[in-house]
């Protein structure tokens, strides 16, 4: 068996559709999500920053950073004017900061750009920094009714169930396949769009289930083609699956006169532009930072684990509180690996952008 082709995805998705996107929106009016605080005003700015948010944060996390966020920046062009670091600090405990780089450039460009306004179609959104085609779709589709399909994971999961699509959605040619027939799924009438993309991402985090999906509840249980292959749970097929890789630091905790000493993280990568203490990679290496006498009197704290999409990171932190010969014997060797570091008083951290683990350790 070869399987099912494109073609014939295609087809399968233009005869259940509409039938589909009817059970879908009506499904949704009475059993999906409505009191979610950005679907009150279905409004480009406050929409736009809840999809950024939600990316790769769950939505029970992000109700206790959206509405501190709006309070704070209630339109495009307070966010714009602000200064960088001061939303890296809002963001910091959401984790992934490019989000919040590409979501400050955002806001400058709709200023700089768009005079102000979100601009209305999919297509046009995703020209800005941090909206790719599928957040696009999903805040063209919510604000302006554009006839055009979200596909995130759980969509993937789903729209590959319904319709049986069983080829390796780790090769890009089959996503794009799915995507085709997805836009063929899509309601006739754009004042449904909302309650369908709503749906859709409903559906996915609720019934359709990485495992165990709710098929009994589901209101494309009599269509879903999946369904009758007897094992939904065994889609979408992915053979490459993400590689996770584990990572070890040690962080030193100096403290000298109610200062710590914290260094800022380049603009690329893991933490970028937040402020940490230092990070090395070997325990020998923190000992050649501290010095015997270091190594003799720094505190081990307990070592934490932080989780990210692709690695796992152990932070072992030993916490000195150095007097002033100690300070200055340590403080050349300080400067060599942190050149942007720098003495912050205790009463201060706040006023600085710190990843969760570490304002958690440091209070
Ligand atoms: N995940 C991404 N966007 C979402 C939304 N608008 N509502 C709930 N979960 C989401």
């Amino acid at each position: 068996m070869t399987g099912t082709t494109s073609a014939q995805l295609l087809q399968r998705a233009q005869q259940v559709s509409p039938d589909l996107a009817t059970l879908l929106v009506a499904w949704q009016h009475q059993q999906g999500r409505h009191h979610l605080p950005w679907q009150q005003a279905r409004e480009p700015y406050r929409v736009w920053l809840s999809e950024i948010m939600l990316q790769q944060t769950q939505v029970t996390t992000v109700l206790g950073y959206f509405d501190r966020f709006l309070t704070r920046f209630p339109t495009v062009a307070a966010l714009a004017a602000a200064p960088l670091d001061e939303v890296l600090t809002l963001w910091a405990g959401l984790g992934y900061y490019s989000r919040a780089r590409n979501l400050h450039r955002c806001a400058q460009d709709v200023m700089a750009l768009h005079g102000g306004v979100f601009p209305r179609t999919a297509l046009a959104l995703q020209t800005l920094p941090g909206i790719g085609p599928s957040t696009a779709a999903a805040i063209a589709s919510f604000c302006f009714g554009e006839r055009v399909s979200i596909m995130d994971g759980n969509v993937k999961r789903v729209l590959s169930r319904v319709l049986a699509w069983e080829q390796d959605l780790s090769v890009t040619a089959h996503v794009r396949s799915l995507e085709a027939a997805a836009a063929q799924l899509v309601p006739a009438r754009s004042e449904d769009m909302p309650a369908y993309t709503q749906g859709l991402m409903d559906l996915g985090a609720t019934l359709c289930t990485p495992r165990k999906p709710a098929c009994l509840t589901c209101p494309w249980s009599d269509l879903c083609v999946g369904r009758r292959t007897g094992e939904p749970e065994r889609l979408p097929v992915k053979t490459r699956k993400l590689k996770r890789s584990e990572r070890e630091s040690w962080l030193p905790w100096l403290v000298w006169r109610q200062q710590v000493w914290l260094q800022q993280m380049p603009d690329k990568g893991v933490w970028a532009g937040l402020w940490t203490l230092p990070l090395l990679d070997s325990d020998a290496a923190l000992a050649e930072l501290l010095g015997p006498e270091g190594v003799a009197q720094a505190e081990p704290q307990p070592r934490s684990k932080h989780v990210l999409t692709h690695l796992d990171w152990w932070l072992n932190p030993r916490r000195w509180v150095m007097g002033d010969a100690q300070a200055a014997e340590v403080l050349p060797r300080l400067q060599a690996l942190s050149p942007s570091g720098r003495w912050v008083s205790e009463a201060d951290l706040a006023l600085f952008g710190l990843p969760a683990p570490l304002r958690k350790l440091l209070g």
